[in-house]
């Protein structure tokens, strides 16, 4: 695969400037834009960058064939990559999120699929059969077009449920909001459609369609309904954490929404070690926010992830070459983690732990 200048994309950052320079500006506002000022959005990518890894070598046997294998909501999966919950990806590539559950099951990666993608469960569960998908919900004010949501993703085969409970509102993102995204003829979503909503997903649409008021009860109640594990994403401190398993959830995703909700809250690298002293190995704790490179797949684990979401970098593969872009990213990403597994000395995913990192110094060296 090869830019614009023909040189190989060979690492997620190629596929970020080739994507940009494919994009429309409107497209490239809704995929890249956060909240605000945009400090979250940074600093998800560079608090990873202020860890350091401290190397391990000669550790003998192992290194030679590193495992990245992982246990997610009990199951063993090949490696920790999840495709991160992203709508309307029809905006990016007209394969959509079809494309993407095929690179999912081209990669043995993990594909969520969102409440608002611009392709039925039920489609996206036809065209990539192989592929391990969960299903993302937002919780809709009207619970009529909730459920059926939720009985379409069981019948179809998708293995968890991913409650995504940090937009009560839609953030502000400025960037969205100079290029007019949201007002123009976007993609259609047959969930919003369902719920009555004709035209473009405007804040004012989506606000109206989710329920703002959702609480823990309701989260209790999901999870007792659901035949399916449950994940609260868009935890960033312990004590909701903590709530998140004492009200049912088999798992937790640390994100702050890849810097699009509210501005100025801690990166997911920042959020993660307080949450995972908090809930130890009673639930799952994955994820999110800036995963650039296999490096900081590792740290993610070594801090006590079990699995890390990928977010706009699929939407970078997805707009450069469809399913076989999307494939690329992430098996990029693996390759890194391979290498940096082998290089760290770690050998395998499951080893890996906080003796592995270090604060880096070059964090004052920047002051
Ligand atoms: C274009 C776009 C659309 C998104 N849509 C959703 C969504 O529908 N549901 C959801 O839970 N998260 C959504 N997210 C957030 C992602 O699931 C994820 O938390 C975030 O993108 C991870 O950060 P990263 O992009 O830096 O990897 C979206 C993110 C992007 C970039």
């Amino acid at each position: 695969m090869a830019g614009a200048d023909c040189e190989p994309l060979v690492s997620l950052a190629d596929f970020e400037r080739a994507a940009e320079a494919l994009l429309g500006p409107q497209a490239l506002s809704y995929v890249a834009g956060g909240a605000g000022d945009e400090i979250t959005l940074r600093e998800n990518r560079d608090a990873w960058r202020r860890i350091a890894i401290a190397p391990r070598v000669l550790v003998g046997v192992g290194v030679g064939q590193r495992d990245p294998r992982v246990t997610v909501l009990g199951r063993p999966r090949p490696h920790p990559l999840i495709i991160a919950p992203m709508a309307l990806q029809r905006m990016v590539h007209e394969g959509g999120e079809i494309a993407t559950a095929q690179a999912a099951e081209a990669t043995g990666s993990v594909m969520c699929l969102s409440t608002l993608a611009t392709v039925s469960a039920a489609d996206v569960a036809t065209a990539a059969p192989g592929a391990s998908r969960w299903f993302q919900l937002y919780v809709f004010a009207d619970r009529g077009v909730s459920r059926p949501l939720v009985a379409q993703a069981v019948e179809h085969g998708y293995e968890a449920l991913v409650v995504t409970v940090d937009v009560p509102v839609l953030g502000v993102r400025e960037r969205e909001l100079r290029s007019g995204v949201r007002t123009s003829a976007v993609p259609q979503v047959p969930s919003a459609r369902a719920a009555g909503a004709r035209g473009p997903l405007t804040p004012g649409r989506f606000d109206a369609l989710v329920d703002a008021d959702l609480s823990w009860g309701d989260i209790k109640r999901l999870a007792a309904e659901s035949p399916l594990p449950l994940l609260v994403k868009g935890i960033l401190t312990a004590q909701d954490a903590l709530l998140a398993l004492e009200n049912g959830a088999a798992g937790v995703i640390v994100s702050n929404h890849g810097g699009r909700q509210l501005d100025t809250v801690l990166s997911g690298a920042d959020a993660l070690p307080a949450i995972v002293d908090a809930v130890g190995d009673r639930v799952d704790v994955l994820v999110d926010g800036g995963i650039r490179r296999g490096t900081d797949v590792l740290k993610a684990l070594a801090l006590g992830a079990q699995a890390v979401l990928v977010g706009r970098p699929c939407l970078w593969g997805l707009a450069v070459d469809g399913a076989q872009g999307v494939q690329r990213v992430l098996e990029i990403l693996l390759a890194e983690f391979d290498v940096a597994l082998a290089l760290t000395g770690a050998r395998s995913a499951a080893a890996l732990n906080g003796s592995f990192l270090t604060r880096a110094p070059w964090v004052e060296w920047q002051r």
